[in-house]
């Protein structure tokens, strides 16, 4: 963990924060990210300053020049992890470690300042500890959204010498229509969504700004997600518009692509990863082009495919459609491996399995 002085958070609680009654009514059916709780955090950076004026806030509006270089050049970074409220009400996050070393290597990459781990941290922490009331218990949680962006307002083409982070928070519901078992995708032959070289394995706003004509494409066609191939021969899996892709072979071993500079490492995928090993099942980080996926779900050979990430959680693939035309995966519903994990992985999540990684982190 980078280490650094810890900052001292400004705290401006909301004047007229919202009655509990109401508190109650938003957490019974929250449509992702739609609802927003009282407040937000933000800590501003400057170039020869450093990081500074961090405040635990009412949420509220932006003020933002014209000329605000994220508005011009996209200079922008984010996280997504969730806040759990389990058993006996305890209030946890899960490994937000890693979303704040992520957060770092995203910012390396945009030319952005490096927030200092246990200030990542520090911010999450507050406002889980001031919108506590907004965690959903049983089924949802409370979504968290850190963001980064380039504050200065120049528009010379080079890094920005100003930066705001904030974070927010949403309580949510699953993110796909409640009541589905798996999920329909489409696979993109037209549209790439990273090349060697670029933004690919960055959380930057730049590399789902491009993917939006692709998921567009996704629901005229249906399909709730759309599966990108590789940028160079358009021809192995990728990953999803916001989610890493697992396959379950007849073997009973997992399959996913590899982490190779143009998808995600996504925290969930590299949690899969160790849970599966950890019950005594194969995972190869393997390279699977279109086709092979395709004669496999028709052979028997691939049983099983899953979408895996923060908001997806665990979420069985059980339709692909693509411009030659559509395959079932399976029985066309949620398998047996998908649904073993996902059990295991929601479970320590949210305190019913004892997590044996070290994986939970509480909030005081
Ligand atoms: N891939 C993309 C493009 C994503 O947006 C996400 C979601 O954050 C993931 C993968 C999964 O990452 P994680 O499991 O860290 O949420
Ligand atoms: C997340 O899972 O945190 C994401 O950023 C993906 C998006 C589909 C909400």
């Amino acid at each position: 963990m980078s280490t650094e002085n810890s900052l001292q958070f400004a705290l401006e609680p909301h004047p007229g924060p919202t009655p509990a009654d109401q508190i109650a009514s938003s957490l019974e059916n929250p449509v992702f990210g739609r609802v927003f709780t009282d407040h937000m955090v933000t800590i501003r950076w400057t170039d020869g300053r450093g990081w500074h004026d961090a405040r635990v806030e009412a949420r509220r509006p932006f003020q933002i020049d014209p000329a605000c270089a994220v508005l011009h050049y996209a200079q922008e970074i984010f996280e997504g992890m969730k806040a759990y409220r389990g058993e006996g009400g305890k209030i946890s996050l899960f490994r937000p470690l890693e979303n704040a070393r992520r957060f770092r290597a995203s910012a390396a990459r945009m030319s952005m300042a490096d927030l200092p781990e246990a200030t990542f941290l520090q911010a999450v922490e507050a406002l889980v500890d001031i919108d506590r009331a907004w965690i959903p218990g049983s089924q949802g949680s409370l979504y968290l959204r850190p963001f980064m962006f380039a504050s200065e307002n120049f528009l010379g083409v080079r890094a920005s010498a100003e930066f705001i982070f904030c974070v927010i928070a949403c309580p949510v519901g699953p993110y796909f229509k409640p009541g589905k078992s798996a999920v329909t995708v489409w696979v993109s032959d037209q549209y790439t969504r990273a090349a060697s070289g670029g933004t690919g394995a960055a959380k930057c706003g730049g590399n789902y700004a491009a993917s939006l004509i692709a998921q567009t494409e996704a629901a005229a066609k249906g399909c709730d997600q759309v599966v990108f191939l590789d940028a160079a021969e358009h021809r192995w899996i990728e990953e999803l518009g916001g989610m890493n892709v697992f396959f379950v072979m007849d073997d009973g071993s997992l399959r996913t692509p590899p982490l190779k500079g143009t998808i995600l490492p996504g925290i969930t995928r590299a949690s899969i990863i160790e849970l599966a090993r950890h019950e005594g099942i194969a995972v190869n980080e393997t390279p699977y082009d279109f086709a092979s996926w395709r004669a496999d779900a028709a052979s028997g050979r691939v049983r099983e495919t899953f979408a895996c990430g923060t908001a997806a959680v665990v979420t069985a693939i059980g339709q692909v459609r693509h411009a030659g035309g559509e395959f079932t995966i399976g029985n066309g519903g949620e398998g047996e491996v998908t649904q073993r994990l996902r059990a295991l992985l929601t479970g320590i999540q949210r305190g019913s399995i004892a997590d044996p990684f070290g994986w939970v982190h509480h909030v005081a």
